[in-house]
């Protein structure tokens, strides 16, 4: 596997770990055979077999066509209909994908606030220039991608006309019900699946994901190709074989030992938009009824001069799993100065990633030291396929740990409540009661 999991700075001992292994083996049994809570949204599970194989030729026309048609593409959609797009972009292109354009277009993400400046700063980075836009919603009726939505189809009319815009949106929704489908259809807009038994933090892997990725350049058969070999590897009932496995249960173990925070930690800048779909994906799964880890996402090393204080030496309610990449894309070495002055010689000739790697394991053995136990998951590269490889072994360890703490880790009940609390004070026609009240509370 190019991903690999590793527990020996946990902290555990033997018995604690063999407690917990009934249990995760017990939760791999509920999901394989499908008869846990949320079963029916089991649709990612077999995905890199199951997917359909012609809606990914499609999305690989439809990417060519973005790459032929245009320079930028904007991706609106907010949660899990645009995390996982943007995570993958710069997980493969890094954070500086867009101005370096080795490969595909431009991305911009819109819809995932409701920021006028940062709406307008996109289109003044598109300005003249030729564009396409990716609506991705399933429900057509999420607020924020809905406003930026009118926004670029408004820019796309007046630049192509009623007639060119059309051929440059692409629609991702729901496949029969939603607003968005209605007008897509109504429209003539190609349109995409998301289906139905996938929920939005488990979705990056379907269409909804992967239209920006490919176009934006990303080899999306190998980011298929490495979900199936997690797919494979992550079925095994044994244990202490199964990676994803070992991972639920330790941190099961440490939610158990009073811990509160886990902390995904990474070297990379490449990873930090990776951290912000971890942290979707584990808040929205495992965060209810009360339980589950606070998710937080750190980039190391800059973060150690920030949490790093309180990492080594607050309350000790944290671990940390840190998320390592063994080889990087370029190769880096610091230059010799012989006057010195900054005291660095000792450090002249080595690469930047071998420092990388020793700030790594010395940050690792001071937190340990500190009180904060230590998971580390090593990969072998940032690369298409790893990325298929890392998603899937988030996904099946999260379902897991899910399963352990006994919530259904597939819904999100508690998204709605501020869903609701917005439309009403905006006056959306049903919310009258709801805003009445709302208001009399806010003028207290
Ligand atoms: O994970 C989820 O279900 C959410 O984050 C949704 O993806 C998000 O609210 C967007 O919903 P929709 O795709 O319906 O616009």
């Amino acid at each position: 596997m190019s991903v690999r999991f590793d527990y020996r700075n946990a902290g555990l001992r033997e018995h604690e770990v063999a407690y917990v292994r009934p249990l995760a083996e017990a939760a791999l049994c509920a999901i394989e055979d499908r008869c846990g809570p949320g079963h029916e949204m089991l649709g990612w599970l077999d995905l890199p077999r199951n997917y359909d194989k012609e809606e990914f030729a499609r999305i690989q026309a439809a990417a060519k066509r973005i790459q032929e048609q245009s320079e930028v593409l904007v991706a609106i959609g907010i949660g899990g209909s645009y995390l996982g797009a943007r995570a993958g972009l710069e997980f493969v292109k890094g954070p500086f994908g867009n101005q370096l354009r080795e490969k595909g277009v431009e991305v911009y993400f819109a819809g995932s606030n409701l920021s006028s400046d940062y709406l307008e700063d996109i289109l003044h980075i598109i300005g003249d220039r030729d564009f396409s836009v990716n609506v991705i919603s399933k429900s057509g009726t999420t607020t924020e991608p809905a406003v930026a939505f009118r926004l670029f189809k408004e820019k796309l009319e007046t630049k192509y006309g009623k007639e060119g815009a059309k051929s440059r949106i692409y629609a991702t929704t729901d496949k029969a019900k939603g607003a968005l489908r209605g007008l897509a259809e109504a429209e003539g807009y190609e349109t995409f699946v998301v289906p139905d038994d996938i929920g939005g933090r488990f979705s990056c892997l379907s269409a909804v994901g992967l239209l920006p990725m490919a176009a934006g350049g990303m080899d999306i058969e190998q980011v298929m190709q490495g979900c199936l070999s997690a797919c494979s590897a992550y079925k095994n009932p044994s244990f202490l074989q199964n990676d994803a496995m070992l991972y639920a249960a330790m941190r099961y173990l440490m939610l158990m030992k009073g811990k509160q925070v886990e902390i995904l930690a990474s070297y990379e800048p490449a990873l930090t938009m990776f951290g912000e779909w971890y942290k979707q994906l584990m808040a929205e799964s495992e965060g209810k009824d009360g339980k589950g880890l606070f998710p937080v996402s750190a980039n190391f090393t800059t973060d150690l001069h920030s949490i790093g204080q309180f990492i080594q030496d607050g309350s000790r309610i944290l671990f940390e799993t840190v998320l390592w990449v063994e080889e990087t894309r370029h190769e880096l070495t610091v230059p010799h100065d012989p006057a010195n002055v900054d005291g660095l010689e000792f450090a002249a000739g080595l690469s930047i990633q071998e420092i990388n790697e020793k700030a790594m394991k010395g940050t690792l053995l001071a937190h340990v030291d500190g009180g904060t136990p230590n998971l580390v998951v090593t990969l072998d590269q940032l690369s298409d396929y790893t990325l298929g490889e890392l998603v899937y072994f988030f996904w099946k360890s999260l379902a897991i740990s899910g399963y352990m703490i006994g919530v259904n880790p597939f819904d999100q009940p508690g998204v709605e409540a501020y869903k609701k609390n917005m439309f009403a004070l905006l006056g959306k026609p049903g919310y009258e009661d709801a805003k009445s009240a709302l208001e009399a509370r806010l003028q207290k």
